[in-house]
């Protein structure tokens, strides 16, 4: 299949194609998204096939204005209203009880629905010229999300009808995602929108086990999503916990062909190895920004070890530790 480059005018042509049943990459402000028509079981299906997306993983549905949640939920609790109201348009998706036209190629079976309503002026617009939208991230499966339009060819050309391109995305990893259909609210995925934020707004929120520990065997996954290594690059990323100066020198001790230091802008003059920076040691929006370009940056360049300097875990700084922990496979070693 041939996959169209499209841009910010050709979005009326990208509403046609998803009415028709078929794929199409489009912007959002987290990461990109491969959208389907989310009533379509069909169409669904073919996000899986193209991704190489294990069929139990469920998908979010995207909308563009808050009345179209009625019809995709059974139940619209006061705490979700309030998320919806104070967070909404944005990077925060949230689990209710599903309706009945929501396809078991969307829940992956569960009697749930992830609903997401993103900022993103493009996003927006293919929606509403078209319908809710099925989108995961519009990489292959395993791989980083895509946060430019070359990254979602370089995996999905000749796999999907079209790629929107927007530009880069703002926030860079994807979005928070809080479960309400649980007695407590509970946070399966940290992003762009922080447990201190979602804490403030409504009270109580368990971060699930999942965000920062491997699921052990046998345990089942509140998030299907969080059973399967992510984020993945093929460079072997190791995690370093420690002081900053210990990330200096065992980085510079261990300095042989194909070594590489994923760091913070202060390291780069003291490493003695080649080094992708992705923000100021406290600039957790900028290294969620650079994060994923930064892990496919370091397969471009052919790096077989890749060691990371561990992030701290406060606000936004739990969401970019929860991708590269997942990118390491969580490998760490206590320096
Ligand atoms: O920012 C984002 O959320 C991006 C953009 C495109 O919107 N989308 C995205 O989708 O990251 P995806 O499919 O890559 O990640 C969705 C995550 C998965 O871990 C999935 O298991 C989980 O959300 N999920 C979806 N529906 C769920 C449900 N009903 N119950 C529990 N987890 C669910
Ligand atoms: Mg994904």
């Amino acid at each position: 299949m041939k996959t169209l480059m499209l841009n910010e005018n050709d979005i009326e042509q990208a509403a046609r194609i998803i009415k028709n049943g078929g794929l199409v990459a489009m912007p959002t402000e987290t990461v990109y998204g491969l959208a389907a028509n989310a009533l379509d079981g069909k169409a669904v299906a073919k996000i899986f096939k193209a991704k190489g997306r294990p069929m139990d993983n469920p998908l979010i549905v995207h909308i563009s204005d808050i009345s179209q949640i009625y019809s995709l939920v059974s139940e619209f609790p006061e705490k979700a209203k309030i998320l919806a109201d104070k967070f909404w348009a944005g990077p925060l998706t949230i689990i209710l009880p599903k309706s009945k036209i929501i396809p078991d190629e969307v829940s992956a079976g569960l009697d749930t629905v992830a609903v997401r309503f993103p900022s993103n002026e493009i996003a927006r617009k293919l929606i509403s010229l078209s319908m809710p939208l099925a989108a995961p991230s519009a990489n292959l499966s395993g791989s980083p999300s895509p946060t430019n339009a070359r990254h979602v060819r370089d995996d999905m050309n000749g796999r999907i009808d079209a790629i929107i391109d927007g530009g880069e995305c703002e926030v860079g990893v994807e979005s928070t995602v809080i479960t309400l259909a649980t007695d407590i609210p509970r946070l399966l995925r940290p992003g762009g929108i922080t447990v201190e934020q979602l804490r403030e707004a409504i009270g109580e929120v368990i971060i699930d086990d999942a965000v920062l520990n491997p699921l052990k065997s046998g345990e089942r996954a509140a998030s299907p999503g969080m059973k399967y290594k992510h984020y993945a690059p093929k460079a072997h990323i190791i995690l370093l916990e420690g002081s900053d100066e210990d990330f200096i020198r065992y980085v510079n001790e261990h300095k042989v062909d194909g070594t590489a230091a994923l760091c913070y802008d202060e390291d780069v003059e003291k490493l003695e190895v080649p080094n992708i920076p992705i923000g100021h040691a406290d600039d957790y929006e900028m290294q969620s920004h650079k994060l994923f370009s930064s892990l496919r940056n370091a397969d471009e360049q052919g790096f077989k070890t890749v060691y990371a300097h561990c992030p701290k875990t406060d606000g936004m700084g739990l969401a970019v530790y929860n991708r590269i922990i997942r990118a390491a496979g969580f490998e760490v070693i206590e320096i």
